[in-house]
């Protein structure tokens, strides 16, 4: 294998600074690079939360107070450096002026809303990255991109920089996770963050629907750009309310776009050696879950009934997930022989019809409104299925991980639900999962009265679990995906270099 410079950035990455699936994947995909042996970079915002003695974050002493400026603004940037959880791939944390040094990612916990200078921050955030790449006279083959809080670097390469020869010939690969985060902002943040005001009104390369659009800015100055499931890559092409109008600009890529689903990191999420689960467990021998599953009715104050099953959701609790779906056939659900859990961050109004639910059958249902990590691995080794009816879902990992618990997956067919789960055929026993066929009430019942039909028959189930177990999602196959694109991208001459 060929072996490339390869310099990952992200807004989010596992466990330093967690707000969704994105931060997932920044802490694993790397490792995979890093064991195909390449030499493999991430750059992060220094977060206020990030406990740098717990992670033993080191100053990086030739990395100090690098002058970083956006809009005339000068601010100065400084690193810190430390090694994702087991292995050796460097994660350099940017610290740039007081930008990071709060309390939240995004958004602030106070008032939940985004930070009003999101915008600015990370074109600082970019810029900061493109200064120390200088000051550390590192240039990688490939840039890798992923979404928003991204977009700004392969912009900046091909405006601001291109007349720099340090950047010469570096690629860029942009990854969007999900559009229902765009970056979208005012129109006057153009001249806050240097881009070209020309280009944020009708035509223009940052514009859409009225607003300047970051996702929209990525797509024309990035090289290529991928999305997290082949699926998902064609339903943004093919249905323009998944691919919320970027379908015919995506199209423009040609095979300069690709779905490739995101993996798995079993050094993390793996019944046997999960370290925020009471019980460990494996395929060989299965009774350990149902301790987790006794462990996890008695965290929530439930009754553990050995026959009645649990279903399990650790999702954000948004309109993109199902849950009205779910919302129209709690009554019904209510009936059957089950319990269900809800776990996630979101919406409280969303929340507000299953906190009903929950205080009426506290027996039944349980819904707690916020993320906790260690919850969502007994919810996964404790639940006996776990239902995801997601609108579309880019990739989504939940039901991936489930798997791997013997946790039986009920999911919508679309994105890399649809490119991870195969249904069960009853009279063959084949399959993994529970497919809800259309996008209905009633599809969705009809899927989770299926699964409640086959958990009677213990045997089977049983089997079934131990089958689940065995699928394989490990980064190895995607890392390499994209290592093919990279080289595809080097021996590249036609590239973006005169774009404006
Ligand atoms: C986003 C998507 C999710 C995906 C994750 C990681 O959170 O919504 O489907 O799994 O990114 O790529």
């Amino acid at each position: 294998m060929k072996q490339f410079k390869i310099l990952y950035l992200a807004s989010e990455i596992s466990p330093f600074a967690i707000a969704g699936g994105l931060a997932d994947v920044t802490g694993a995909l790397p490792k995979a690079y890093k064991n195909l042996n390449q030499e493999i970079r991430i750059m992060v915002p220094k977060y206020k939360f990030i406990n740098e003695r717990k992670y033993v974050l080191r100053e990086v002493i030739r990395l100090r107070e690098i002058p970083v400026t956006v809009n005339g603004q000068t601010v100065n940037a400084s690193v810190k450096s430390a090694f994702l959880p087991d292995s050796k791939v460097q994660v350099y944390f940017i610290e740039v002026g007081d930008f990071f040094n709060r309390p939240g990612i995004y958004n602030d916990p106070k008032t939940n809303k985004p930070y009003e200078d999101n915008g600015v921050r990370f074109a600082f955030f970019s810029r900061a990255v493109i200064e120390t790449l200088k000051k550390l006279s590192w240039q990688p083959d490939v840039i890798h991109c992923n979404d928003w809080q991204t977009a700004y670097v392969p912009v900046y390469l091909k405006t601001i920089y291109q007349g720099d020869p340090f950047f010469k010939g570096i690629k860029t690969l942009y990854t969007i996770h999900n559009l229902t985060n765009q970056g979208e902002f005012d129109v006057d943040l153009a001249e806050k963050i240097d881009f070209d005001k020309s280009q944020v009104k009708e035509g223009g390369m940052f514009y859409k629907d009225g607003k300047l659009n970051l996702t929209k800015a990525a797509i024309y100055f990035s090289d290529f750009i991928t999305t997290v499931s082949e699926t998902y890559a064609h339903e943004i092409l093919a249905n323009d309310e998944v691919g919320f109008g970027f379908g015919p600009i995506l199209e423009e890529k040609g095979d300069k776009f690709e779905g490739i689903l995101n993996g798995v990191d079993y050094g993390i999420w793996t019944p046997e050696k999960d370290k925020y689960i009471p019980y460990h467990y494996s395929k060989e021998d299965l009774s350990n879950k149902e301790e987790n599953k006794k462990a996890l009715l008695m965290r929530l104050g439930m009754e553990y009934e050995p026959d009645v099953p649990v279903i399990g959701m650790i999702s954000k609790l948004t309109p993109q997930k199902g849950f009205d779906l779910i919302a129209a056939i709690m009554d019904d659900l209510i009936k059957e022989n089950v319990k269900l859990v809800i776990h996630g961050d979101g919406d409280r109004d969303l929340a507000e019809k299953f906190l009903e639910y929950a205080k009426k059958y506290p027996d039944k249902v349980s819904v707690s409104i916020t993320y906790d990590e260690k919850m969502a691995h007994l919810i996964e080794a404790g639940s006996d299925m776990f239902l995801m009816p997601s609108r579309y879902e880019p990739c989504g990992l939940n039901q991936i991980y489930s798997m791997r618990y013997g946790t039986v997956p009920i999911v919508s067919a679309v994105g890399g639900l649809y490119d991870s789960v195969e249904d069960i055929d009853e009279e063959t026993g084949e399959g993994t999962g529970f497919i809800i066929e259309k996008l209905t009430p009633e599809d969705t019942l009809k899927a989770i009265k299926r699964a409640l039909k086959y958990y009677q028959d213990k045997e089977k189930w049983q089997n079934l679990q131990k089958r689940i177990m065995e699928e394989d999602f490990s980064w190895d196959y995607a890392a390499k995906r994209y290592l093919d694109i990279f080289d595809r991208l080097v021996n590249d001459t036609d590239d973006l270099e005169n774009i404006v």
